[in-house]
């Protein structure tokens, strides 16, 4: 979640004329945070709704990005030179790296399309150009491309980059039909083809591949849950982070269980995961898998056994959420690419409970078992003080897989600290970033500090190794936070660089961890901590590295990679100062973008 999009949605719940869904202190801390550094630089004006607006694996396993290449004699041991904590409105990058914009909100996307140059354009423009708010994403191999060259990027577009579509820089307080289908065409997805050109990484100009799924798109709606939600939806959005299959798909995730951009359409429609295939050559997508639960996805990470055996695990980014995973029934068929389009259809969705002496249990939430009938109570956040109970009735799967979030409170999954990126290892070593809590008041094992405003990493482990294990054991990995600082509970226990606020978070092919933060960006975070930026985190010794530092107002999201390494694409979200444009010599306003990062002398990032 970005502070637009909470933004956005506070905006849009006061327009409805009742309390955002998530109207949790948690969410404050970061907001009042960010919103003073917003107001300082006057970015934010104009509004959505009653008042203020937002400017707003090897074979088995890849968990965030593209390849598993090896070439023999190659090293990938971490090498780089680190950089500093800093400020300013540029990408640092270490000595000998590049980092050069490739993709900006309002860049050419569709075969013919007009992309944003400073005069704002009607929505059946800007349906075709890039989206804004870049998160999570992709890279998928072309058949007869060099993956190293060339291939396709799938990139989420949590919100829109309202700047660069309305003359006021931010939806109007009382948008028309056209001016929702803007902002609705901002969001959701862009896939395009990228290649290696003159020596730079360019967008391929008019490829059939290039497309965009976005706000204003059908969806097919598959699963438990479509005889409720309905066959089709209208609209993806708060396309959040992302993850991959086995048979090259990309699974956006929606990152908000309502439309708040077109509160005409029913909720129900949103909080899923949804797959697309970024060839366009599967039938029957782009589709809504209600079998894998509706929440605040953030992204999905995959475990495969030998056997072919597939869970999916996913985050709930709400303060607090729980930890998911679904298991599918069926299994992953290698050899014949459409056998599997359906494969997340059928399966069991668990939540899991994180006990205090180290072991967990994943807790199926089936229709019937685990307190899941008519009547059950639901506790509510109990984590963030005291809570009234409400009855809820579970008569059928759907109702589990429709109101995921009470369904795992009810069956005791554990509340944890607003869970961002999962990633799952060549090893199986899972992590996933617990980004902050501030309205925590009451503890656990997992999540062990009360108001944590810089939030913590936990790693698992699942018994056996198998994606069908119905336990693990967990430690907490690292506590964010600075041991400058002098309340105890913001000095962590980070060796090296600090961070806080943890979000992406990935381990690449090689097993190498990397974190990206999403913390405030006013100067009592940034005075300690720089710019966000993004870490190498060595996973034996914990000792942390910074690798690059973002601009003025960004957080930094999104990773992925070409095959061989030696190309890293990582997003810059909402850039808050003049960048991207500081560099590239225009005066368009701040854009959302993809960066590329390379090596002067052609050797893998990182090493
Ligand atoms: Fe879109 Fe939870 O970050
Ligand atoms: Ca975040
Ligand atoms: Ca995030």
């Amino acid at each position: 979640m970005s502070y637009i999009t909470d933004r956005l949605r506070a905006e849009a719940a006061a327009a409805k004329g009742r309390q955002d869904p998530q109207p949790v202190p948690g969410q404050m801390f970061e907001d009042v945070l960010q919103h003073a550094t917003v107001k300082r630089r006057s970015l934010l004006k104009g509004g959505f709704g009653a008042t203020i607006a937002a400017a707003f694996g090897s074979a088995s396993l890849v968990a965030c990005g593209g390849g598993d290449d090896d070439e023999p004699g190659t090293s990938y041991s971490v090498g780089f030179k680190r950089v500093g904590a800093t400020t300013g409105d540029n990408v640092i990058v270490p000595e000998g790296y590049t980092a050069s914009v490739m993709f900006s909100a309002g860049d050419a996307v569709v075969a013919g399309s007009v992309p944003f140059t400073g005069a704002f354009l009607g929505s059946a423009d800007t349906e075709r150009f890039a989206g804004g708010q870049h998160d999570g994403m992709h890279f998928y191999e072309l058949p007869g491309v060099d993956p190293n060259r060339g291939g396709l990027l799938a990139i989420n577009h949590e919100a829109p980059d309202a700047r660069i579509l309305f003359a006021g820089g931010a939806i109007p307080a009382a948008p028309t039909a056209e001016d929702r289908r803007i902002a609705l065409s901002s969001v959701g997805v862009s896939v395009v083809e990228v290649e290696l050109f003159n020596g730079n990484w360019r967008v391929k100009p008019n490829s059939t591949y290039n497309r965009r799924y976005t706000g204003n798109t059908v969806f097919n709606v598959n699963g438990p849950a479509a005889s409720v939600v309905g066959a089709t939806v209208v609209g993806t959005l708060n396309n959040c982070a992302s993850g991959t299959t086995p048979w090259g798909t990309y699974l956006t995730c929606e990152e908000t269980t309502d439309n708040y951009l077109d509160p005409s359409q029913p909720d129900e429609g949103y909080g899923w995961v949804v797959e697309i295939d970024p060839r366009g050559e599967l039938t029957g997508l782009p589709t809504k898998r209600t079998a894998l639960g509706r929440f605040d996805h953030e992204n999905t990470a995959y475990m495969l056994s030998a056997a072919n055996d597939l869970a999916i695990y996913m985050g709930d980014d709400s303060t607090p959420g729980c930890i998911y995973k679904f298991v599918c029934s069926g299994k992953y068929n290698p050899a014949n690419r459409a056998a599997n389009v359906n494969l997340l259809d059928s399966g069991t969705l668990y939540a899991a409970r994180f006990n205090a002496d180290g072991t967990g249990q994943w807790i199926a939430l089936v229709q019937g078992q685990n307190g899941l009938v008519a009547g059950a109570t639901d506790p509510g956040n109990v984590t963030q003080g005291p809570q009234t109970p409400a009855t809820i009735d579970f008569n059928t799967q759907a109702d589990v897989l429709i109101n995921t979030k009470a369904a795992a409170r009810v069956a005791g999954a554990t509340l944890m600290d607003r869970p961002e990126w999962i990633t799952v290892g060549p090893d199986n070593k899972i992590y996933v970033t617990l980004t902050n809590n501030g309205g925590r008041q009451v503890t656990d094992a997992a999540n062990p500090r009360a108001t944590n405003p810089h939030g913590h990493i936990v790693k698992w482990t699942e018994d056996g190794n198998s994606p069908l294990a119905t336990t693990f054991r967990w430690e907490v990995f690292m506590l964010g936070g600075d041991q400058r600082l002098t309340a105890n509970n913001q000095k962590g226990n980070i060796v090296g660089d600090t961070f806080s606020s943890p979000d992406g978070i990935c381990v690449d092919p090689q097993g190498r961890l990397w974190v990206q933060t999403d913390a405030g960006t006013g100067s009592s975070i940034t005075n300690t901590f720089g710019n966000n930026a993004m870490y190498y985190v060595d996973q034996t010794t914990k000792q942390s590295t910074r690798f690059l530092v973002g601009p003025d107002g960004c957080e930094i999201t999104g990773l992925t990679y070409t095959p061989d390494l030696k190309t890293f694409f990582i997003n810059i979200q909402h850039p808050g100062g003049t960048w991207p444009s500081n560099v590239q010599g225009n005066t368009l306003p701040a854009r959302s973008s993809t960066i590329v990062v390379r090596r002067t002398d052609g050797r893998p990032v990182g090493a």
